[in-house]
């Protein structure tokens, strides 16, 4: 990687009209992270040092957006939109602090690879004044055409200014280029706005640095690296496309999935070697996972750390704060939520557990419940190592069982249980000899009477 310092200006101003959302186009999510959140993290793996982010429409929830996912980065509002050359000089402050590579990346094109944008910085080091990144879509209407002589870039043209023959051209503008640092202030005060749209064109720079003598070329990325998104149909073709790069990476990375193309990922989810997941699976935000587990179909987690050699699920819900340790079972239709399960403790049936402890090689039984809630505040239940909770009980928080407490089933347990103590919280039962006959003739010969008493 070059050792140059680079600065990443990404070009976010725009509304996004299509996507008919109150929310600003760019912070819609692929994978639970801000599309220009991605276009960020790509900057930094490309080596960039410094990112301006140019926002215009929604400026205050960008901002605070902003701040979450790249607390380092500089915003810059464009007034009035001019135009992405006029949109790149927002930025003017961040660019002329002296960077050497000027990345130029646009906030709504998540899939972009740092290779990409690393191949066209390679180029600046080889002396090129402004390398573009280009790509080959299945149509080209609607993008600038690159167009290139004897291997050097002498024009981008958009659309709407080229000539039948220039449409005939494949190659684009994918919209992102790297620039010189020295040269990039000047070229930028050097584009007009006299073309097809009356717009500052930031692609206007090739011709204004070849016209100086400067060498100016295009490196090639995929099409799909180069998608940019304008509505909702496109943000899932683009998810789909993350998911499908992230599955690949998963399995290649020593992780089982039986079925890829039905489990989902989310930008932050860890996932250790050896690990098997069943088909139908969605790991929401927050999710790490150690190796060897077993996660079974049809389970949702998210926020959740999962250590070794655990199994969860089919059907298990683990919320944020679950915490499951080694050889830990959490098993069909049961909720975690805010709780330790230790390890080897098995939580296997129909069962919620929230703001709880759960000791190692307790039991908790089918339909356990922790009422952790009054409608006003959270309190938590703490269960000791090897107790035995019967099914069906309620453990009335804020409570706790001792080490190896033994709780009957079917018990409202409202006080905490010392350690080893067995504890009924239920009524007792009574059996009554003969009463079920008894009960069965009296029911019996009143509904004759009632049948016999209609027919009259
Ligand atoms: C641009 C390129 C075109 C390329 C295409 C790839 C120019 C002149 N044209 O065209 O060659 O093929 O992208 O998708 O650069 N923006 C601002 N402020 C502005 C204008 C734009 O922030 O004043 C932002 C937009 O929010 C967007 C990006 O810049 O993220 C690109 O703008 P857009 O209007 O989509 O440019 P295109 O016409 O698609
Ligand atoms: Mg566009």
């Amino acid at each position: 990687m070059s050792q140059r310092t680079c600065l990443s200006v990404i070009l976010a101003a725009g509304e996004g009209t299509r996507m008919k959302s109150t929310m600003p186009k760019v912070l819609h999510a692929i994978a639970g992270l801000p599309m220009v959140a991605h276009v960020v993290k790509a900057a930094e793996a490309a080596g960039a040092t410094g990112v301006a982010l140019v926002i215009g429409h929604g400026a205050d929830e960008m901002r605070k957006a902003v701040q979450k996912f790249a607390p380092k980065a500089e915003t810059f509002v464009q007034e009035k939109r001019l135009g992405t050359g006029h949109a790149v000089l927002a930025a003017r402050e961040a660019i002329s602090k002296g960077y050497e590579d000027i990345l130029v990346m646009f906030g709504d094109t998540p899939l972009i690879d740092a290779q990409a944008l690393a191949a066209a910085r390679q180029k600046l080091a080889e002396d090129a004044a402004v390398a573009v990144i280009g790509f080959r879509p299945p149509s080209p209407t609607g993008y600038g055409r690159l167009i290139e002589k004897g291997g050097h870039l002498i024009a981008i043209r958009e659309e709407k200014d080229c000539s039948e023959e220039e449409k005939k051209i494949g190659f684009c503008n994918a919209g992102m280029m790297a620039v010189a640092g020295k040269h990039a202030l000047r070229l930028l005060d050097k584009v007009g706005n006299k073309n097809a749209k009356g717009e500052f064109y930031l692609t206007d720079i090739v011709e204004i640095a070849g016209a100086e003598g400067l060498d100016v070329v295009a490196t090639e990325a995929s099409f799909e690296s180069a998608l940019g998104i304008n509505n909702r149909a496109e943000l899932a073709e683009a998810e789909a496309i993350w998911q499908t790069r992230r599955r690949r990476e998963a399995m290649l990375s020593g992780v089982t999935l039986i079925a890829p193309e039905t489990v989902y990922f989310s930008h932050d989810t860890e996932i250790g070697t050896d690990t098997i997941v069943e088909p139908n699976v969605w790991f929401g935000p927050g999710v790490k996972i150690a190796s060897g587990a077993k996660i079974h179909a049809f389970s949702h987690i998210e926020g959740a750390t999962i250590a070794s050699n655990c199994d969860v699920g089919p059907f298990a819900r683990l919320r944020p704060g679950a915490d499951l340790r080694n050889k830990a079972k959490v098993g069909n239709f049961c909720e975690v939520k805010q709780a330790t399960i230790e390890e080897g403790a098995k939580v296997n049936h129909l069962t919620y557990i929230g703001d709880a402890r759960v000791g190692a090689a307790a039991n908790i039984g089918a339909g356990t419940i922790t009422c952790n809630y009054d409608g006003y505040s959270k309190f938590f239940t703490d269960i000791g190592e090897g107790a035995f909770v019967g099914s069906n009980s309620s453990l009335v928080a804020p409570v706790s069982i001792g080490k190896g407490g033994y709780i009957a089933s079917g018990s409202v347990i409202t006080e905490s249980v010392p350690d080893d103590a067995l504890a009924f919280g239920r009524a007792r039962q009574k059996t009554i000899p003969g009463k079920g006959k008894e009960l069965r003739e009296r029911f019996a010969s009143a509904a004759a009477a009632k049948k016999k008493a209609a027919a009259e």
